[in-house]
């Protein structure tokens, strides 16, 4: 595999959460359209993908897998090049079983030839699922994949699902992935976001460049959140340095959704070179507090509440891991307004809230209205 590949977290799209097994040529020419032309591309947001559903039932007479040409009927080639004249790269979707979840070939025991195949289309991004795979290790089932796709000459990033129970965070390196789920599927509601935050919460120390922890594709847009849980949701993403994979259909996608996908001072905590997931600084009856470090010296501090009440949630700079100062200057990310404060952070923090900033210490000239010097309440 090539070394290069992910050296901050994946951004992009994928057709699961947004249609499920309704994927077709025109659904994946649109996306790469709305991105290239609505600012994601601009903010980094590249790889478009293609999950479940995308082939037919049986391969052809050479072993080869088909893409289904009622759904895709100029074929993946010629997709793939459709996507790429638009700057953008093509993903597409495998199982290392027997089949994938949705019942179409999965490809254990033909990696090499789907390898290939998926290299000839000029395919970027292989989303390698785990059903119907026989009880067989995944960590082989997987590693037969790496290796082929290694030899298959062209760079494809490997993304490894595998829903956690084999601690793919473990050896998904090895088998040369860049990322690998850490628990089950993600739905579009609250409880889902709140137990998968928990869990990838505990993984920072497996997260860094080239080597991702996936909590899962976005559910922003599908309706079954709260704009603020939604606000979450994303937030939570970019300080576990976490794949941003867009899953809701952008043709109808709302201005707030926009709003959210396109907030570059949260892409750029998520794409910070430096490659830290968020560490837990503090927890305490659902209440958290967590620091990301930043290539510039400066910290991303989050102050989340999971519980259904709003909270009061404080910390201090250095707990942060902020080096000693009078000053600190303050930049919320949801609002875009800088605060100063003299080391104690504190927020009331609504329910299923997140209120994140981006904290360094003061410099001469920094100029703040209104300056407060004792903590911070930020209205929500
Ligand atoms: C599994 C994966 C999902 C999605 C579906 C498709 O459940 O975890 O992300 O790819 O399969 O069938």
């Amino acid at each position: 595999q090539t070394p290069s590949l992910a050296r901050t977290p994946p951004m992009g799209w994928n057709s699961w959460n947004a249609v499920g097994c309704d994927v077709d040529q025109k659904l994946i020419t649109d996306t790469a359209d709305a991105i290239a032309a609505n600012g994601m591309k601009d903010v980094g947001y590249e790889y478009v993908n293609i999950d479940d559903c995308w082939s037919l039932k049986q391969r052809d007479t050479q072993g080869r897998l088909v893409a289904d040409p009622q759904k895709f009927p100029q074929g993946m080639k010629w997709l793939a090049d459709y996507v790429h004249d638009r700057g953008l790269k093509l993903g597409i979707y495998g199982d290392a079983g027997t089949a994938t979840c949705a019942g179409y070939p999965g490809s254990l025991g033909h990696e090499k030839a789907d390898a290939r195949t998926f290299a000839d289309w000029g395919i970027d991004y292989l989303k390698y699922d785990n059903c119907n795979n026989e009880g067989l290790p995944a960590v082989d089932r997987y590693r037969a994949m790496g290796e082929a796709l290694a030899e298959a000459g062209r760079p494809i990033l490997f993304s490894i699902c595998e829903w956690g129970a084999n601690q793919p965070w473990n050896w998904g390196t090895s088998v040369g992935g860049q990322m690998w789920r850490t628990t089950g599927d993600i739905t579009d509601d609250w409880d889902s976001v709140k137990s998968i935050i928990r869990k990838n919460l505990t993984l920072a120390e497996h997260a860094g460049p080239g080597h991702w922890n996936d909590p899962d594709m976005l559910q922003v847009g599908n309706g079954g959140m709260s704009e603020r849980e939604y606000r979450t949701h994303f937030g939570m993403w970019a300080m576990m340095a976490a794949p941003l994979l867009a899953g809701t259909d952008l043709a109808k996608a709302s201005d707030t959704t926009m709003e959210l996908l396109l907030n570059r001072e949260l892409v750029d905590v998520n794409q910070d070179r430096l490659g830290k997931q968020a560490d837990v600084v503090a927890a305490e009856g659902g209440r958290y507090v967590l620091a990301k470090p930043l290539e510039d010296g400066s910290v991303a501090l989050a102050l989340y509440n999971e519980n259904d009440y709003a909270a009061t949630i404080s910390t201090s700079a250095k707990d942060a891991g902020l080096p000693p100062a009078e000053e600190y200057t303050l930049r919320d990310l949801f609002t875009h307004t800088e605060a100063r404060t003299t080391g104690t952070l504190r927020a009331s923090v609504p329910a299923h809230g997140v209120v994140i900033h981006r904290v360094r210490p003061s410099e001469a000239g920094d100029t703040v209205t209104p300056a407060r010097s004792f903590g911070l309440d930020v209205p929500l």
